[in-house]
């Protein structure tokens, strides 16, 4: 029989083969990051499209004042599973974040799952927050009269078709990330910070024309799906009911999922643990850190939003600029503009990070090309990896309608989020001893709380995102066949019966070190 096309359902990498460079000392990659950076990390890569863009179209198209509810159980589900990370971070820091979890916790196949579905989320986010970041561009230059010659201008700030400015800093953030993470973080540092005083702005000036009136107009649900049009783009929870998704109780979980869009980064911060100083303490910490700052500023800056001006005022296309004109305070709009740019371009840069870093880890497992996964001498980064991923992301973001499908986006880090709720449990169950560095509290309950609350996400996204992700997943399992399964370093190291008790124990650490 081939080498590696038997049983790679059972085949489970040993934690200590996680956590250490097992796979050839060329592999490894320099430590970059202290305690403040992954908070910073995560700051950076959750706040933007969601909050400067999303909230404000949900508020207005689905969920009305209700979208402070949206926010709420998006960020409680975020929060629970960032507990799950934390643990499962601080037993195995290794780059490959939840894909290497369940390689150790699940086995082979489902780490493959895993990783495909992390593809997606970090591909796909890069690319609709370039989109995002190029209609903020421009609208930021048209805001300050500076007018492109003609051929520029309809190439630029497009929602769909060839862009610039999408292009642009899609390969200038990924020449940052092939050069190195300390470059990046330099970059990094200043960009969240600036970010953070505009957001902080929209809190503090918007606060001032609160009208408790706003939150009272509720809005009526709209009229049940009748086409099937409607019926691709109803929540699966809204056909299932009957119900309409917009506006009432199903309008506001539905937003609540795409809201979830927002949320996404924490679970980045775990793909630095391998770069981290101290990272069995220091990245739960930033994971949970940096996701409580993030929750507070959006329930901020959600209230603020909808407090200012009526629901069925806010503009689906510059929601928080729009409001803020609307309220007489125009220079906001160049804050906002401003944030928007900034706060985008630091989540560009971290999700390129973290999916370089996740296909990293792929690479050093065979499960893709193992060249792939080359260090660069000169700049201490996989540079190799890092270039095909920014080409993928400007073919992603250049040539399909991305704006449409962050809901995609959600789906795959959702299913993420279960494998790895799934994981603690299992874990506590198969790995009792092995060392974690924090642990999530109630555990099972905790963890069972967490795959629910992401089921309820899941069931209220649109049918057609479920039939895109289902083709996505389909595809995966068929490239694992063909190369994955027979290439996998794994398959031809151990036995397929997994790894020795002793090492599931955490003992003999480095043992099979090459
Ligand atoms: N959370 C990130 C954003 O909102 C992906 O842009």
């Amino acid at each position: 029989m081939p080498k590696g096309t038997s049983l790679s359902i059972v085949r489970r990498l040993p934690p200590s083969e996680a956590t250490e460079r097992w796979t050839g000392a060329r592999h490894g990659l320099p430590k970059a990051y202290g305690r403040m950076d992954l908070i910073v990390l995560g700051v950076g890569v959750m706040i933007g499209a969601g909050i400067f863009s999303i909230a404000g179209r949900q508020a207005a198209t689905m969920a009305g004042p209700g979208v402070i509810l949206s926010f709420m159980v998006a960020g409680i589900t975020s929060l629970l599973v960032a507990f799950c990370f934390a643990e499962l971070s601080s037993a195995m820091p290794a780059s490959g974040s939840a894909y290497t979890f369940t390689y150790v916790i699940f086995g082979e196949v489902w780490a493959w799952l895993v990783g495909w579905a992390l593809l997606v989320e970090f591909l796909l986010a890069a690319a609709v927050v370039a989109r995002a970041w190029s209609l903020y561009a421009a609208q930021l230059l048209a805001d300050l009269d500076i007018r492109l010659p003609r051929p520029l201008a309809a190439v630029t700030g497009q929602a769909e078709g060839f862009d610039l400015f999408a292009l642009l800093i899609l390969v200038l953030l990924t020449a940052v990330v092939a050069l190195g993470a300390r470059i990046g973080l330099r970059t990094l540092w200043i960009i969240v910070i600036a970010k953070l005083l505009a957001v902080g702005a929209v809190i503090v000036v918007g606060a001032t024309h609160f009208d408790q009136r706003n939150l009272s107009a509720i809005p009526v649900p709209s009229a049940p799906a009748e086409t099937a049009a409607d019926t691709l783009h109803s929540s699966l929870l809204g056909i299932l009911f009957g119900q309409t998704s917009a506006f009432g109780w199903f309008g506001i979980f539905a937003a609540s999922a795409v809201i979830a869009f927002a949320y996404i980064g924490f679970d980045v911060v775990a793909t630095a643990a391998e770069e981290a100083e101290d990272a069995p303490r220091s990245v739960p910490r930033g994971i949970i850190r940096s996701l409580v700052i993030t929750t507070v500023i959006y329930l901020a800056v959600a209230v603020v939003m909808v407090g200012m001006i009526s629901y069925d005022r806010i503009d689906t296309k510059a929601p928080l600029a729009n409001a803020f004109r609307q309220a007489g305070e125009g220079f906001m709009v160049h804050v906002i503009n401003i944030g928007a740019v900034l706060g985008l371009t630091t989540v560009i840069l971290v999700m390129l990070v973290g999916l370089t870093r996740v296909m990293f880890s792929m690479a050093r497992d065979g499960l893709i090309p193992r060249s792939l996964a080359k260090i660069n001498r000169r700049y201490h980064s996989p540079t190799r990896i890092t270039l095909l991923l920014g080409v993928l992301a400007i073919l992603l973001a250049e040539f399909v309608p991305v704006l449409t499908l962050e809901s995609l986006v959600v789906i795959g880090t959702l299913s993420v989020f279960i494998a790895v709720a799934a994981g603690v449990i299992r874990m506590r169950q198969t790995m009792p001893d092995l060392p974690r560095g924090f642990r999530v509290p109630l555990s099972p309950g905790v963890p069972i709380v967490s795959i629910a609350a992401c089921l309820w996400l899941l069931v209220n996204l649109q049918v057609i995102t479920w039939l895109y992700f289902g083709a996505w997943m389909a595809f995966g399992v068929l490239v694992y066949l063909a190369y994955g399964r027979r290439h996998s370093v794994l398959a031809g190291l151990r036995s397929p019966a997994g790894p020795p008790t002793s090492e599931l124990h955490g003992e003999n650490r480095g043992r099979h070190r090459r």
